[in-house]
């Protein structure tokens, strides 16, 4: 699997710190609430399981798959809900944790979703962010790393669902997807 990566763009070691320091700023935060942590299968799931391990305010956690058709300005009609929560979160502060935010589109019919679901608050904290793809006006609360606009895998991020196991974040060589 490593031979497929052109480069290691966060490390390991990288990562326990964005982990730290994200885990820090919610504790902080969310001192004083409960709250409901979403995470965004699959590829959201290492990164979450190592949050919510760090995180000091009671929470419960749910998971959602999701997937998002076309224009993020027309409602929340064009997402997909492949697995919805599981229990009411009307009037809940509701934290999503996403992999990777590239163009917005499967965020922000999300978060449109969870806010007609009546969640009191819904905040994003995502790992990723590659802000130069992005075609609405999504950004995430809480960030652990902007890149710039290449294709990463590891640390649950996939391509054609391998690679997730990867215990960094890597550039895939083109010649593997092109
Ligand atoms: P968006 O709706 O365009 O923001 O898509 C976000 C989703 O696309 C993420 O949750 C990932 O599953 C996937 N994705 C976007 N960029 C990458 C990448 O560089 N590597 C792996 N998956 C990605
Ligand atoms: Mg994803």
């Amino acid at each position: 699997m490593h031979n497929d990566l052109k480069e290691i763009i966060v490390t390991t070691e990288e990562i326990d710190n964005i982990l730290t320091r994200l885990a820090n700023r919610l504790n902080i935060d969310y001192a004083d609430d409960e709250l409901v942590v979403i995470t965004v299968l699959c590829g959201s799931m290492i990164f979450a399981s190592d949050l919510v391990r760090r995180l000091t305010m009671p929470l419960t956690m749910e998971c959602m798959k999701v997937s998002s058709y076309g224009n993020s300005s027309v409602s929340s009609g064009t997402l997909n809900v492949q697995l919805d929560v599981q229990h009411d979160i009307k009037g809940k502060k509701v934290l999503i944790i996403e992999d990777i935010i590239d163009t917005g589109n499967t965020l922000s019919h999300l978060k449109k979703y969870l806010e007609e679901c009546q969640a009191s608050d819904v905040k994003i904290c995502a790992m990723l962010d590659k802000p130069s793809r992005r075609t609405n006006n999504i950004s995430p609360d809480y960030c652990g790393m902007t890149i710039p606009d290449e294709f990463v895998v590891g640390y649950g991020l996939d391509y054609a669902e391998k690679y997730r196991n990867l215990p960094y974040i890597g550039i895939l060589k083109k010649e593997i997807y092109e």
